[in-house]
C-alpha cells in the first residue's frame, strides 16, 4: 500500500502543475485549433506536451514503472503501470470549452489501483485508491440512489467510432423509457459524474483504456456499477463501457442493450 500511497501523492502534486501547462495551452473559443487524427478526431499541441510533462515527472521518481499514454502508446511493461489520458474531453478543450480533464490511472499488474481525474477548469479533482473510498475535492462521494429509471439522467458517449444510427437509437430509447440524456464529450468526466451521483448512468459504445483507467477505481470505491472493461478486452483494443447506480443496472442495460456480464 505504501508504494501506492507515494505514487498517488507524487502524481496529486505532479497533475496540478501539468494542469497549469494545459491552461496556459488552451485554444480560444472558436473553429478547434488541433490537427486532425480522422474525421471529428482531435490532437493538440496541449494532448502531446501535458503527456510528455507527466511520463517525464513520474518516470523521474519512480523509473521502474511503465506508462501507457494516449499520445505516445506504451513503454516497457513494470509492475506498476500509469494509465495517462492527457487530455480528455479534446475536442471540447480545443474549441475553448471548460470541460476536459487530465485522467491519470495507476495500475499493479493487471488491477486498477489508483485514479485521478483531474478538470482545472472546474475546479474538481475526483481521487481513488482501492480500499480507501472515492472523493471528489477531498469529500467522499457514492453513486446516486435513483431507483426509477423515470427519475435518471443517463449520459451516451459519441466518438468517431460509432457506428451510424447507434446513437440515436440509445438517445431514443432512453426518452422512451422516460430516462433523461446527456452528452458532454468527456468519457472520463462522465464516468466520475456516475461515480458520485450527478447522474445515474453512462454507456459507450467503444472506449479505450486510458480514457477509463482513473474512474473504474473512482466507480468502484464510490459503489457504482461499472461492466467488466477489463475481461472484455479493455487491456489492449477499444472496449464498451458501462456505468450505472446501482440500484438501477437491470432496467438501465436493458433499455440500451447492454448484455450483462
Ligand atoms: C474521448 C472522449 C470522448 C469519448 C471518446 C474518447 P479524448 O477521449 O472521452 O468523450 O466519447 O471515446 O476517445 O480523445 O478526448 O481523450
Amino acid at each position: 500500500t505504501s508504494e501506492i500511497d507515494s505514487r498517488f501523492q507524487a502524481a496529486l502534486k505532479i497533475i496540478k502543475d501539468a494542469s497549469k501547462l494545459a491552461i496556459k495551452m488552451q485554444p480560444a473559443p472558436g473553429k478547434p485549433v488541433a490537427e486532425l487524427k480522422g474525421h471529428q478526431n482531435y490532437v493538440t499541441a496541449a494532448d502531446k506536451a501535458v503527456e510528455t510533462f507527466l511520463v517525464e515527472h513520474l518516470s523521474d521518481l519512480f523509473p521502474n514503472d511503465s506508462f501507457l499514454g494516449e499520445e505516445y502508446g506504451e513503454t516497457t511493461v513494470g509492475l506498476f503501470r500509469w494509465i495517462i489520458d492527457p487530455i480528455d474531453g479534446t475536442s471540447n478543450y480545443a474549441r475553448g470549452r471548460k470541460r476536459w480533464c487530465i485522467s491519470v490511472g495507476l495500475m499493479h499488474g493487471e488491477t486498477p489501483v489508483a485514479g485521478i481525474i483531474e478538470a482545472p477548469l472546474l475546479n474538481e479533482t475526483f481521487t481513488a485508491r482501492l480500499g480507501q473510498g472515492a472523493f471528489l475535492n477531498d469529500k467522499k462521494i457514492h453513486a446516486a440512489t435513483t431507483d426509477n429509471i423515470r427519475e435518471s439522467m443517463v449520459e451516451i458517449g459519441w466518438s468517431p467510432y460509432v457506428p451510424k444510427g447507434w446513437y440515436p437509437e440509445k438517445m431514443n430509447s432512453l426518452i422512451e423509457q422516460g430516462s433523461m440524456p446527456r452528452s458532454l464529450g468527456s468519457g472520463a468526466l462522465a464516468l466520475a459524474d456516475v461515480a458520485c451521483g450527478r447522474s445515474d448512468g453512462y454507456y459507450e459504445y467503444v472506449i479505450f483504456l486510458w480514457d477509463v483507467a482513473a474512474a473504474l477505481v473512482i466507480l468502484h470505491e464510490a459503489g457504482a456499477y461499472v461492466s467488466p472493461f477489463l475481461k472484455n478486452g479493455g487491456l489492449t483494443q477499444r472496449t464498451p463501457i458501462f456505468a450505472s447506480a446501482p440500484l438501477i443496472v437491470n432496467p438501465l442495460s436493458k433499455a440500451l442493450g447492454v448484455p450483462l456480464n
